[in-house]
Order: structure tokens, then sequence, then C-alpha cells
């Protein structure tokens, strides 16, 4: 199998006024296509901006970064976007829909952004991904009119549209209740069985099983690795790594 991501010695030091802040002290990893990869650690141990960096959202300090055929490290701002627009999706805890599309045309925005593919096409994987995620008969709606659990299934579909090489997701369950949780797991599980490469950052060790493997973080640095599978062996390790 081969390596999708490769990081080498990744740091990332933030600076407000006179404060410099490391939030990744050197981290190296390497994430195979059709991994799904659980990352925890405790709040402010760096899982976000490892995810910002791997989707280019944000930029290395220093180390390098490949995904797929581009080194991020390397790359200008608008070499970042196309990369970002092209090569990855993202879901987050907040959803993240534009409030005045409709639940189709939320969908549909990344690819009409990224302009290639026709409209055609754009309409015809729409339609299948709001097949796929049980919300065809929410094309219509705007954002709120839809529960937690439909909007994170419309941030799902619009994550996928461009058939990225990798999706990221930031506490996807994070703002659902359990059933909602236990239902977009089951999809983002069902996307990997037919290949998706998914990192997937997590405070839920009940999430985190549903991953092949589950990195985790401390102070900006990975401590371990583990299997997933069992909520329970997960949620003790979480403990001893306090
Ligand atoms: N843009 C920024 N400017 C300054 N500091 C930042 C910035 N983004 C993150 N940090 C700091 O870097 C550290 C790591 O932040 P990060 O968001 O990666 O944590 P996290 O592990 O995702 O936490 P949480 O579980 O709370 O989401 C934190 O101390 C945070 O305050
Ligand atoms: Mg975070």
């Amino acid at each position: 199998m081969t390596a999708l991501v490769q990081v080498a010695e990744l740091t990332k030091t933030y600076q407000t006024g006179d404060v410099t802040f490391q939030a990744l002290r050197g981290i190296s990893l390497e994430i195979t296509s059709g991994d799904f990869v659980a990352v925890m650690g405790q709040s402010g141990s760096g899982k976000s901006t490892l995810l910002h960096i791997l989707g280019g959202l944000d930029e290395p300090t220093s180390g390098s970064v490949q995904v797929g055929e581009h080194r991020l490290d390397k790359l200008n701002q608008t070499e970042l976007a196309i990369f970002r627009r092209n090569r990855v999706g993202f879901i987050f805890q907040f959803f993240n829909l534009v409030e005045n599309l409709n639940v189709r045309a939320n969908i549909e925005l990344p690819a009409l952004l990224s302009n290639s593919i026709s409209k055609k096409q754009i309409r015809q994987h729409s339609t299948e991904l709001l097949e796929r995620l049980g919300i065809s008969d929410q094309a219509g709606k705007h954002p709120w009119e839809l529960s937690g659990g439909q909007q994170q299934r419309v941030a799902i579909a619009r994550a996928f549209i461009n058939s990225p090489a990798l999706l990221l997701a930031d506490e996807p369950t994070g703002n659902l209740d359990s059933a909602s949780g236990d239902d977009v797991l089951k999809i983002l599980g069902e996307f990997n069985q037919q290949g998706q490469t998914i990192l997937m950052v997590t405070h839920s060790a009940a999430a985190a099983a549903s991953a092949s493997y589950v990195l985790f973080i401390r102070d900006g640095l990975l401590v371990d690795r583990m299997p997933g599978g069992s909520e329970k062996a997960i949620a003790r390790r979480l403990v001893d790594l306090r």
C-alpha cells in the first residue's frame, strides 16, 4: 500500500504579539491510502492544528508535509487554495454550511468553485450523494430548517462532492446527540470501506473505536498509537496518557 500522507518533523509555532507558542513540536507520521485514522488528545494538544496543516488551511513552520503528489510546505497561497478545494474534504463540528443556500446548493458549491467538471455532472453527483446520505427530500431546504444530524449529512455530502483523496473531520460528532453521532460514524465507516482515506479528530473514545487506528497527541507531539475497535481500551489509554 502506498502512503497518501507523509509528514516529517512537522512543527508549528504561533506568534501572538510577543508571545510564541509551539503548537506542534516535531510530528512525523504516515497515512496509507484507505486508512481511517482517529486523532485524540487533550484540548490544546495540537489536533486541529495538525488537521489544518494537512488540509492546507494553515502553513507549517518547519518540516515536510506531503499529501498525494503535493508537497504542501512548498506551495504558495494560490496553490494551497487549489489543493484545498480539489484534493481534500472537510467536516467540522459546527457544520459550517452557507445559511442562505439550500441543501443542494451547499453540496454543489465546492464543485462549482473548482470548475473541473460540467454542471450536468455536478448535478448528477449531488443527486447521488443526496440519495446516499438519505437527504434527497431535504434538497430544497435551508440549513436552519434541518436538525444537527441532517446538517452534518449535508456537510458530509459537500465534503465528498469533489471526490477528495483525503477526508479531514474535526470532531464531526462533537455537536450531535449520540444517535446522530453514531449515524455520522456509520456513514464515514461506509465511505472508508469503499477506500476513502479519513483522518478524524475526536474527543470520543466511542468515535475513535470506528477508526482502524488511533494516534494520541500530547503537547504537540505524537506520544502513542493503538488499533481502533475497542472503545474501552481507547478510553483506558486516554486516562493513562494524561
Ligand atoms: N491561530 C492561532 N494563534 C495562536 N495560537 C493558536 C492558534 N491556533 C491554535 N493556537 C494554539 O495552539 C494550541 C493548539 O491548538 P489546537 O486548536 O490545535 O488544539 P486542539 O488539540 O485542537 O484542541 P481542542 O480539543 O480544544 O480543539 C492551543 O494552545 C491554541 O491556543
Ligand atoms: Mg481542535
